[in-house]
């Protein structure tokens, strides 16, 4: 079967990133990383990139008059390595409508919260100060709507009693982010995963709500 070509959209460091590479790497995941998009240029994630002999690119968003702009820039430069997967890890913009259309179904996001809890930024210090005793991460496809789509797999923590902001971001990525995504897109590469038309399809199956992490396998635990 012919391997998947991935695109990653990264904004910082690179967590989410170097766990997708290392899973394609070691073959967990059936595709090729073939290009990495950043909009900050400093970002760490790019120069991991370049380590691991990925095509990488900087697109300052600052360099473009209009989202837009931008927008256009970016879907010009996915559209040159034609992925298959575009997994936006990290990534710190709000795609347009137009981007988003050109590209949905193959659209996949990480967001650190139990969807649809927490749309948006800073959901770990919302989580605390809400008092909320399990917290979690959301892998779902990209829709229009922000940290709005169909979503696929989520994993819960314990929100514990001497937890700050900092030591339960670190429980969520370590214990749920690095797993949920390399399965996700171990899934899509596999054509086990589909978005249609709003509904995400796993193994010919609508998923109604996502899947757990009890639904992990062996190989992303
Ligand atoms: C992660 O918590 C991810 O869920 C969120 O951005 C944070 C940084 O990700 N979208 P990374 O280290 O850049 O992968």
């Amino acid at each position: 079967m012919k391997r998947a070509r991935l695109a990653v959209l990264v904004s910082g460091r690179g967590r989410n990133l170097r766990a997708l590479q290392a899973a394609c790497a070691v073959g967990h995941i059936a595709a090729d990383p073939v290009l990495v998009v950043s909009n900050d240029a400093t970002a760490p994630a790019l120069e991991f990139a370049r380590q691991c002999g990925i095509p990488a690119l900087a697109l300052e968003h600052t360099a473009y008059a209009s989202r837009p702009a931008f927008d256009a820039a970016l879907a010009t430069a996915l559209r040159a390595v034609q992925p298959d997967i575009v997994a936006l890890a990290g990534f710190m913009r709000v795609l347009g409508a137009a981007f988003v259309t050109e590209f949905e179904g193959r659209l996949l996001n990480i967001h650190p919260s139990l969807l649809p809890k927490y749309p948006g930024l800073h959901t770990h210090r919302r989580a605390l100060t809400a008092g909320d005793h399990e917290h979690g991460a959301t892998v779902h496809f990209v829709t229009a709507e922000l940290d709005g789509g169909p979503r696929i797999l989520q994993g819960v923590v314990a929100v514990k009693p001497d937890d700050d902001e900092d030591r339960l971001a670190a429980r969520v990525l370590e214990d749920v982010e690095l797993k949920i995504y390399p399965q996700v897109v171990a899934w899509m590469a596999r054509g086990e995963l589909r978005c249609l038309a709003g509904q995400a399809m796993f193994r010919g199956a609508p998923l109604a709500a996502p899947l757990g992490l009890d639904a992990l396998e062996e190989t992303f635990r």
